[in-house]
């Protein structure tokens, strides 16, 4: 009998789901609220403390998660702001773990214990993702404005100890820059393999505008070189450089080519749903006011108006480039790319970190940031 592992028969069910537009992945946003204050996060802002009175209270993504198992979710993540600092963390998570839902937690570990240790080794998730943002308390600080470097890495080896799949991020932005490859090497210190995830951000949701957490393209270039020679590998220069963009008199594709609105969506702090947690504005339906099955189907038209730029179909740097349309295109309807993108992909195909044929391996999962 022919066997599968978990991770093609996850990747299987998924790309089925995308045919049927059935929500097999949800991603849940239980909180903008976090322990650090990382310069360049999506979610978290100064003010979200402020703003605890406006997040779901513990009946209502009680009641989400009863809704969205029954539209057919298999995947569940928990993510935040830090999810770990929801007073109802373990009843939300066992809530969800009853009904035999796969978990993915998204966490900077600093709140780990062996108390929170011991119920996901009774509970198993499917896996837990930490993020570590230095290679030293003071680097740490330079990203979160706090320390925690030392409490994080416990938090991961305790979570290691009790026999829990975790996994080890690193985030890029300018923050991190100057101790981007030397997180890495402490984290492949601690005995862990480090994520290694594309070095692009996406917006703020709060300041889409804001572009100065972005690494330049220099470090990009250099750092993602330096990182492959390290951890993965390194291609011999390109020098017959194929020129950028395919035939534009094609009509442009609608929709997303990845899982976002077709078989992920999420549930934001307040109740929004949005196909992708990277979409920068997004006036998705409010889970306060709708189910969340008539909230899917609203979310599943949405994505379908997002424009493919019309640039990329034939490109011959199409694999080289990033799949997510958030970071290749100018804007999501424009149905053009951003030049800023195409040029940098260029260079790291001539710099031998990407390579034309070859989509790069990417560790990071696509639906979840
Ligand atoms: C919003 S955080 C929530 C989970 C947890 N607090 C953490 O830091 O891992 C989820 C992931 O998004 C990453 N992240 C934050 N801001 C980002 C941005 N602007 N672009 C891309 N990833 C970002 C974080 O580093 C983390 O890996
Ligand atoms: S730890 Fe995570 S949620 Fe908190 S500010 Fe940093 S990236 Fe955002
Ligand atoms: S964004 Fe990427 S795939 Fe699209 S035209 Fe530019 S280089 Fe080619």
């Amino acid at each position: 009998m022919e066997t599968i592992n978990f991770a093609n028969w996850k990747k299987n069910l998924i790309n089925d789901s995308n045919n049927y537009n059935s929500p097999i992945c949800v991603q849940y946003e239980l909180t903008a609220r976090c322990n650090l204050d990382c310069k360049m996060c999506y979610v978290h802002n100064q003010n979200s403390n402020k703003l605890k009175d406006q997040e779901l209270s513990t009946e209502q993504w009680k009641a989400i998660m009863d809704d969205a198992f029954n539209n057919g979710m298999m995947f569940a993540t928990l993510t935040g702001g830090e999810c770990l600092l929801r007073h109802d963390f373990k009843e939300l998570y066992l809530h969800l773990w009853k009904k035999g839902v796969y978990i993915t937690i998204l966490s900077n570990g600093i709140l780990i214990d062996d108390e929170l240790a011991e119920l996901l080794k009774q509970h198993q998730p499917e896996k837990v993702r930490i993020s570590i943002y230095g290679s030293t308390e003071e680097g740490y600080r330079n990203v979160t404005g706090h320390t925690g470097r030392d409490r994080a890495m416990n938090g991961v080896k305790m979570l290691r100890d009790a026999g829990i799949n975790v996994q080890v991020n690193v985030t890029g932005s300018s923050y991190i820059a100057p101790d981007y490859i030397n997180t890495l090497c402490y984290i492949k210190e601690q005995g862990f393999n480090p994520l290694l995830s594309e070095l692009a951000l996406i917006p703020k949701r709060n300041d889409p505008e804001s572009a100065e957490h972005y690494m330049k393209p220099d470090d990009v270039v250099s750092l993602a070189h330096e990182r492959n020679r390290l951890f993965r590998k390194v291609y011999p220069p390109c020098t017959d450089l194929p020129k950028i963009g395919g035939d534009c008199k094609k009509p442009c594709s609608f929709g997303m080519t990845c899982n976002a609105g077709r078989s992920m969506a999420v549930v934001c702090w307040d109740g929004r749903m949005m196909p992708c947690a990277s979409l920068p504005s997004w006036d998705g339906p409010s889970l306060k006011e709708m189910s969340f099955a008539d909230a899917w189907k609203i979310t599943v038209e949405q994505a379908k108006k997002i424009v493919q730029p019309a640039e990329c179909e034939g490109c011959a740097y199409k694999k080289a480039c990033p799949k997510c349309v958030v970071m290749r295109a100018e804007d999501l309807y424009s149905g053009h790319c951003n030049s800023d993108v195409c040029e940098l992909t260029k260079r790291l195909v001539a710099a031998g970190v990407k390579k034309l044929d070859k989509p790069q391996e990417n560790d990071e999962d696509e639906f979840e940031h």
